[in-house]
């Protein structure tokens, strides 16, 4: 399937084939290093500037309008060594010729993008894949992605985000795994491995970088940009994990968050980038400023002026500068003056041009380029079902009053029964979620398609939008009512577009908009059953609607197939497994809310709870509405037996969990069995409770099996105040449950 004109791909197939090259093979390491050298020697010093520099395509843009010369003088003129946002192999073509034929070195481009959930076929956005805990299937994703992405030319992620996120206010936290770091350093690991498989110079991987290092996740208030100012103790402890996790799975490449660190721009802190990336992790690939952000040093005011920015960038080691051009500007004249060591440039020119020919470009600068294959796998089905089977996989069920789901599929196959299906997102398009560009946007599965797909006839399934995401629809609340007052049931859809979450998407209300608001409540005077399912980017405030609906399915932004996977889960084809990755507060003010959060010197206790002087607000509950690792599915599952194999164990040993889940509901069900420790003192404070392990099983029901986890001395390790990393001798809890609340426990002592 594609909406590629075959006519037009056979004339490019045709017009590429002869550029390409056959039996390249792969360089050796040193057969690389001396190529590198040899190249460098050739090239002037704006030549190497130009390496460092990438131009946005002119399709392309973000933020604040960038001057700059038409991407094609740039490239003619071997001004730029990256594009971003050159979206199909005609267009890549054509400026790859141009770089290989027209510049004086012919050095081939590379093409970039964000590449953050799926190129053409759409998967579920990275807060949704997380609440699957299925780390093939997430990296599977992102082999399909790589796949899709190389066959236009594209060579480089803007990926993965592994940024912790712990605001909901935060539109970005879409784009990652979550709060957790344990969990979020096995998904950075996991997408890693999917971008770039196990070789780079296959011409189906892509080269991956982990962004936005470090700590973006930590601005104020939720507002996009905004201040970050955290100890390095929290940043080693929360921020730093999944990067390390990512660098350790090979990530050739790594974006600098926008925000400042101890007061310095990232884009120009040596210790963050030269101490810490650098000498410490020891990244030694390509380091590229996020949009703009080279330029924001000085709007920050952390620079005198635009050269100055320039520098503090090339002394931190950045090595790509992403859309302004301060770098060309700039850095000829700070070499000039003495101000900068040329050799600072050739390091980074080196890096760059070490993957140029480490991914074959150098060797076959149009391999990537592959027409025919857009064509064979732009969304093709079998990418469409590993984006139904992860979408399914994604959805959370959060309520579940009188097992009032799945919805009885009999019934409404026969027409026995009617639903109302209601809401801005019942029958809506908008199911992709931001960071996609794919051209398929109008084969989104909606859900209305999805459930009419399952053979449920119009007579049976009425319809009303009723409201608008963020406006009413005048006389729409009637002829919603007046829909639903002639079915049995209402499913309302609601929830946020697709442009309320992701960058510069940050909300002060993380509620469900007013004109929807007033549709549901509405609705709710009927007094008949009502299904909540959600779409949305981000943890959203519900607490009117866990006490008003019957249930509620969290479907985030599913992708492609979405109205499939949410139809599967309705009528009962898949039982729900997802579990959340980010706490939902039951009130905004609670934001930022997590759960691995430390204690205080006042916990509240139930003993102590109604005392004034502990740490507890006055109109509301500590706890979030629905916590991490939470999500119901159509059976139960019962936990006992929860046993440790010693009480106490030395440096060096280990010590094994056991426990026994029982499914006792009716029907077969996927159940994500949670391990969390606590150390209940150590040398700092310590998390109330921190994920350490998960299982998923599969259960027929009436079935019992045992789940079995091993701590070793390195799950109980920390950053301590010295900044190093120790497991401290004490006793530590254990907890395993089917969430980070609902848990049996047992203790041990580390001596
Ligand atoms: C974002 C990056 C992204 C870049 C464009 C920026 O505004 O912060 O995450 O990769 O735009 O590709």
């Amino acid at each position: 399937m594609s909406n590629i004109h075959h006519q037009d791909t056979d004339t490019l197939a045709a017009l590429v084939a002869p550029y390409r090259k056959t039996g390249v093979t792969k360089r050796s390491e040193e057969n690389i290093r001396q190529s590198v050298e040899e190249l460098l020697a050739k090239m002037t010093l704006e030549e190497k500037i130009g390496q460092m520099s990438q131009c946005a395509d002119s399709e392309f843009s973000f933020g604040a309008d960038i001057e700059a010369a038409p991407t094609d003088v740039l490239v003619r003129e071997g001004r730029v060594g990256s594009i971003l946002g050159a979206f199909n192999s005609r267009r890549t073509f054509d400026l790859q010729k141009m770089a290989v034929e027209q510049s004086r070195l012919g050095i081939p481009l590379f093409f970039n993008a964000d590449v953050i959930h799926g190129y053409q076929t759409i998967f579920p956005i990275p807060l949704a894949w997380a609440s699957s805990w299925n780390m093939e299937q997430i990296r599977e994703a992102c082999v399909i992605a790589a796949r899709e992405a190389t066959a236009s030319g594209i060579t480089y992620n803007h990926g993965p985000m592994v940024d912790i996120s712990r605001d909901a206010r935060w539109g970005r936290v879409m784009e990652g795994a979550g709060e957790d770091p344990y969990l979020g350093s096995l998904i950075a690991k996991a997408q890693v491995e999917g971008f770039q498989g196990d070789s780079l110079f296959n011409e189906e991987t892509l080269i991956a970088c982990l962004k936005h290092f470090v700590a973006y996740g930590a601005s104020e208030a939720g507002r996009d940009y905004n201040t970050v100012d955290i100890s390095e103790w929290m940043l080693r402890n929360i921020y730093l994990p999944p990067f390390q996790a990512g660098l350790e799975a090979g990530s050739a490449s790594v974006m600098n968050a926008f925000n400042f660190y101890n007061g310095i721009p990232i884009a120009g802190n040596k210790f963050i980038l030269n101490d810490l990336l650098r000498k410490e992790l020891g990244f030694d690939g390509m380091l590229i400023s996020d949009y703009g952000a080279v330029d924001e040093i000085y709007i920050h005011g952390a620079a005198r002026d635009r050269k100055e920015a320039a520098k503090l960038s090339l002394d931190a080691s950045m090595d790509i500068e992403m859309v302004t051009q301060l770098y060309e500007q700039h850095l000829p004249a700070l070499v000039a003056e003495g101000k900068i060591d040329i050799e600072q440039i050739d390091a980074a020119v080196r890096r760059i041009l070490i993957y140029k020919y480490e991914i074959g470009l150098m060797d076959d600068p149009f391999r990537y380029i592959r027409p025919e294959k857009e064509v064979e796998y732009h969304f093709h089905p079998e990418h469409l079902q590993a984006s139904l089977e992860l979408a399914r996989r994604s959805i959370v069920l959060l309520k579940n009053d009188r097992r009032i789901l799945p919805l009885p599929q009999e019934g409404l196959l026969q027409g026995d029964m009617t639903v109302a299906l209601i809401g801005p997102f019942a029958d809506s398009k908008d199911m992709l979620g931001t960071w996609q560009f794919s051209r398929y946007k109008e084969e989104t599965v909606t859900l209305r398609e999805g459930l009419q797909a399952k053979g449920i006839a119009d007579a049976a399934l009425l319809y009303a939008q009723g409201s608008g995401v963020n406006e009413a629809i005048p006389g729409g609340i009637e002829q919603a009512v007046k829909t639903a007052r002639e079915a049995d049931m209402i499913v309302l859809a609601l929830g946020e577009h697709s442009e309320m979450s992701g960058e510069a998407a940050s909300r002060m209300d993380i509620s469900i908009p007013a004109p929807q608001q007033r549709l549901a409540e509405e609705l709710v005077k009927l007094g008949k059953p009502i299904v909540l399912v959600l779409t949305n980017g981000r943890p959203l405030v519900l607490d009117w609607y866990q006490e008003h609906v019957d249930a509620i399915v969290e479907t985030w932004f599913l992708g492609s197939q979405a109205g499939h996977a949410i139809a599967d889960v309705l009528l009962g084809d898949y039982n729900p497994s997802g579990k959340l990755t980010m706490s939902f507060p039951k009130h905004l003010g609670q934001t930022p809310i997590y759960y691995n959060r430390f204690n205080t010197g006042r916990p509240v206790t139930a003993e102590n709870k109604d005392e004034k002087y502990i740490s507890k607000y006055l109109d509301g509950p500590n706890e979030p509405l629905y916590p991490f690792g939470y999500g119901l599915s159509y059976t139960h599952f019962t936990y006992s037996a929860l046993k440790l194999d010693r009480d106490i164990i030395k440096r060096g040993e280990s010590i094994t969990v056991r426990a026994t889940v029982t499914n006792t509901g009716n029907v077969a069900g996927e159940e994500t069995v949670q391990m969390y420790i606590q150390d209940l003192y150590g040398s700092t404070v310590r998390p109330v409770k921190e994920l350490k392990g998960f299982h998923k099983i599969h259960l027929q029901p009436g079935q019992s099996t045992g789940v079995e986890f091993t701590i070793t001395e390195q799950d109980l390790q920390y950053c301590n105040a010295s900044l190093e990393w120790v497991a401290e001798p004490g006793e530590f809890k254990v907890y395993v449950g089917t969430s980070s609340v609902d848990v049996l426990e047992r203790s041990f002592e580390l001596i």
